[in-house]
């Protein structure tokens, strides 16, 4: 019987839990994207709490890129000594560390200015210099020490607009049908592993579904996951619209199962479930009852750091994240009800 301790390994890296943090802006980079103390302290204070492994907050991988505040760039070697230092500290806590590498936005050049560009208009030249930034970062990362990257599909920043109906009405190579629509996936993971090797893991976070009108949904889904298993990669993360639910232990938690478990069904790879995990009890349910894999926290560790540190040491209160959303407004994204104990 699975449960939330027992270590797994993605591709040949061996994890100590099932427990992932998933991707989380933290908003503390400087202005030009490095990382700063507090940085640091943020996920030292994660690495010790007792996930197997953390996934980074958004970082862009281009120059150009559309600035999310405090977001962390990774588009020059100038960035990797760093980063040598950030992922030396976090495996001092035995816990991996994934860089979630992503573009924001379509900010492209034409001629000598900036445009945020429809994707529709794309030039092949823009999809190859995207292509090109995503896997330069890869090498990057794993020059750092990161033990994988993760290419970020979801929540419509950049890569999930592309495979979305909704932004994608290309006529080309790279639209007018799922498999289509999601063939840029397969490139990247074509380039990112002729570079980096087959030991170096490579995963991804999409959604299972967009909900909303027009844009991705399961069926599209599937068709994405498929093209990244033929491609090499090494475990998907199955994510969606997550700021319209609310969850709380009892209610609503790990709302995104069903498209999990639907992906689980056609595409033979591990898969990562986030969204709503608020009790080690419905977890290791889901982890009983379904064939998923991993599961990824977010806000939970947010309110609670070291929350499967005191899962393991016995006390099994559920997390008190009521996913209210409001650690998306704080200074460093840290949750509002600590910053008011503290006052
Ligand atoms: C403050 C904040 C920042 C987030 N930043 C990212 C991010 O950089 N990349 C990403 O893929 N998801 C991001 N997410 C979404 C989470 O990874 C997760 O998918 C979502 O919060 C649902 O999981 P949860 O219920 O465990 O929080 C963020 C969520 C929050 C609350
Ligand atoms: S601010 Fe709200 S959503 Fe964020 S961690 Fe705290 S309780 Fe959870």
């Amino acid at each position: 019987m699975k449960t939330i301790f027992d270590s797994f390994k993605i591709n040949n890296l061996s994890l100590k839990n099932r427990l992932i943090r998933s991707a989380t802006w933290v908003s503390l980079a400087d202005d030009e994207g490095n990382l700063t103390d507090s940085l640091f302290d943020t996920y030292r204070e994660l690495a010790k709490g007792g996930v197997g492994a953390i996934i980074t907050g958004i970082t862009t991988v281009s120059p150009h890129d559309a600035y999310l505040d405090g977001i962390v760039q990774f588009y020059d070697d100038k960035f990797i000594e760093q980063h040598k230092k950030f992922t030396d500290m976090i495996h001092e806590y035995d816990c991996k560390i994934f860089m979630q590498t992503a573009m924001v936005d379509s900010v492209f050049y034409i001629n000598d200015d900036l445009y945020k560009v429809p994707i529709n208009q794309l030039t092949k030249e823009h999809i190859d210099e995207f292509i090109t930034l995503f896997r330069d970062a890869a090498i990057r990362a794993k020059s750092a020490g990161y033990d994988g990257i993760q290419l970020h599909v979801a929540h419509n920043f950049f890569l999930g607009k592309f495979i979305s109906p909704m932004y994608n009405d290309r006529s080309d190579e790279y639209g007018g049908s799922p498999e289509k629509r999601a063939m840029v996936l397969g490139k990247i993971f074509d380039e990112i592993r002729h570079v980096v090797g087959n030991d170096f893991c490579v995963i991804a976070k999409i959604n299972g579904d967009d909900f909303s009108d027009g844009g991705l949904n399961i069926n599209d889904c599937i068709a994405a996951c498929k093209i990244m298993k033929e491609h090499g990669i090494d475990a998907i993360e199955i994510s969606g619209n997550y700021t319209s639910r609310e969850a709380r232990a009892g209610a609503n938690e790990g709302y995104f199962q069903k498209y999990a478990v639907a992906v689980k069904e056609r595409v033979d790879i591990p898969i990562i479930l986030v969204g709503g995990h608020r009790s080690i009890e419905n977890m290791n349910n889901i982890l009983f009852k379904t064939d998923i894999e991993l599961l990824s926290m977010s806000r939970a560790l947010v309110r609670e750091p070291d929350l499967i540190n005191r899962w393991k040491s016995g006390d099994l209160r559920p997390s008190a994240c009521i996913g209210c959303n409001a650690c998306y407004r704080t200074p460093g994204h840290k949750c509002i009800f600590v910053l008011r104990s503290k006052k």
